[in-house]
């Protein structure tokens, strides 16, 4: 049986852009993307596609080709379940923010209910893809669900998750360095896992798509985040070291890069790692090593998320040290609000831990982030309620253009690393500036030499020269 109709439950970051691929891929088959947020799906369907929920490079050239032929946005759900054979669950597992496992486990409760909706309406044979991350283990609850509450439909369940990064997402689901299958070791397992390995092979290459058992799939994506968020606290962890030796945490970098064993990627310095998978994912494995009494790995582990609280910290008492010790009533501009470039993702971005200490401090915020609007900014901080949303409206404001954020600010503080900054008039931002003027660069972009030349005073991270 070769797959004629997928359905996709849920229209994020994920479901987005890897749809909008598959159906680019494989013009054969008719994709269907649901959400029950309204407003989302509107907006997919927007004409104008500078209004895509997801601000990925290159996703609107896709979705103008594919879209209204074989790549739909609905928010009918039951009928897009109805119709496909195959049918992947994107949804969002946000960790729990309730109950048992508070702060730490994983919130099945939209995928729950996602498989509920699966074996209410389907009246065939079904595919079910995990897209999402989960823990592991979580297929046997998907598939208890399903046999236990179904219509005697049959079921298999793979687990193919994803491994793009928000901001080359469309780039690294062009060229994955591999795809993985996870699937039932059974006969109708193996046939399962095939149908997903010919999609897939529309283009990409068979030496890259990697079957597994389900475990081993679900467990690699957790494995994966752990290890890459790991070594960015191992890097920061590094910076802090510099600072005080002398050292410049960018020639470190770079001679431990050299080395094969190492390798050269993900070695970048920064005020701390965000996104919506590493903490969560890293938090998750550690309430599942903890969960079979192994307290030494869930320590290890949990490392690498403390590390990284220290490093937004440090950032903000930075700033506030450099600055005579008091930011109060002092403006400060920040530069980027995304956790990291080319999207407009600020989920767990660690501009919103340092803009909370800030604001502890009574500082005033100015904010400019190329892609970010006003409201998920607010969002971002009423949501951790520090504060009433008034004076976060009071304390902080968002604006279109950098030059209008920076006047009669004390300081610039770099938290994303947007490549526009780099560019700037920097000569003209010192000029609409207090003096003296300092920059805080958390994402060591900046050319200090430079910026020392003009007047400012300059705090890079990691860059072991301390501000003068
Ligand atoms: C190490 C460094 O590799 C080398 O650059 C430095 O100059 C000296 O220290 P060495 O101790 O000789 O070299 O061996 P290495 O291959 O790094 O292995 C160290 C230990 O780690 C060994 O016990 C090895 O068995 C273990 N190891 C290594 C693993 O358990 N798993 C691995 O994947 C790699
Ligand atoms: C990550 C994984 O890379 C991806 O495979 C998985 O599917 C989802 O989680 P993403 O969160 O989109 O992707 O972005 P990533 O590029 O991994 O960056 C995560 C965070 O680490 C960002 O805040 C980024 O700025 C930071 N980072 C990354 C560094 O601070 N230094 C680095 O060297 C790399
Ligand atoms: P991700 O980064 O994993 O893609 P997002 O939060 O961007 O996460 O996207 C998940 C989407 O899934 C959201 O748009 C949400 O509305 C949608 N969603 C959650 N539960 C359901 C459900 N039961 N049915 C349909 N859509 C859902």
């Amino acid at each position: 049986m070769a797959i004629k109709n997928i359905c996709c439950i849920g229209a994020g970051y994920v479901g987005g852009p890897t749809m909008a691929v598959i159906a680019q891929k494989c013009p054969d088959i008719n994709i269907t993307v649901v959400d029950i947020n309204e407003a989302r799906i509107i907006a997919w369907n927007d004409d104008d596609l500078t209004k895509l929920p997801v601000f990925e490079p290159g996703l609107d050239s896709i979705v103008r080709e594919t879209r209204g032929k074989n790549l739909f946005f609905s928010t009918d759900v039951d009928a897009a379940i109805d119709r496909a054979e195959m049918i992947f669950i994107s949804v969002n597992t946000p960790t729990k923010t309730y109950g048992k496992g508070k702060g730490m486990a994983a919130d099945l409760k939209y995928i729950e209910l996602c498989a509920r909706q699966i074996a209410k309406i389907s009246k065939n044979d079904k595919i079910v893809v995990e897209k999402s991350t989960l823990p592991v283990r979580t297929a046997s609850t998907i598939k208890s669900i399903l046999d236990n509450t179904g219509n005697n439909v049959k079921y298999q369940i793979l687990s193919n998750p994803e491994f793009l990064a928000e901001g080359t997402a469309v780039e690294d689901l062009l060229q994955p360095d591999r795809v993985l299958i996870g699937g039932d070791t059974t006969i109708e397992g193996e046939r399962a896992v095939a149908e997903l390995v010919d999609i897939y092979s529309n283009w990409v290459p068979k030496e890259k798509i990697l079957t597994t058992n389900v475990w081993s799939s679900e467990l690699s994506k957790l494995t994966a985040n752990a290890f890459l968020a790991q070594r960015v606290s191992s890097i920061n962890a590094m910076s802090v070291i510099c600072e005080r030796t002398g050292a410049d945490v960018y020639e470190v970098a770079k001679a431990i890069g050299m080395d094969s064993r190492i390798g050269s990627k993900f070695l970048k310095p920064s005020v701390g790692f965000g996104g919506s998978c590493f903490q969560k994912d890293i938090l998750n494995l550690v309430y599942i090593a903890k969960s079979y009494g192994l307290d030494e790995v869930a320590n290890y582990w949990e490392g690498v998320v403390e590390m990284n609280n220290y490093q937004k910290n440090r950032f903000s008492d930075k700033i506030i040290t450099t600055m005579y010790n008091t930011v109060s009533g002092k403006k400060i501009t920040f530069f980027g609000w995304a956790f990291k470039k080319d999207t407009n993702d600020t989920r767990e971005s660690p501009a919103i831990q340092v803009a909370d200490n800030l604001l502890n401090e009574q500082a005033q915020i100015s904010v400019f982030d190329p892609k970010v609007d006003q409201d998920q900014v607010y969002k971002d901080l009423n949501l951790l309620n520090t504060r009433d949303p008034e004076t976060n409206l009071k304390l902080v404001k968002v604006l279109e253009s950098p030059y209008e954020a920076i006047i009669g600010s004390h300081a610039v503080a770099i938290l994303t690393e947007w490549e526009e900054f780099r560019h700037y008039d920097w000569n003209k931002i010192y000029e609409s500036m207090l003096k003296p003027a300092f920059v805080f660069d958390g994402r060591g972009i900046v050319d200090v030499n430079n910026l020392k030349s003009i007047g400012f005073s300059v705090y890079k991270i990691g860059a072991g020269n301390p501000v003068n």
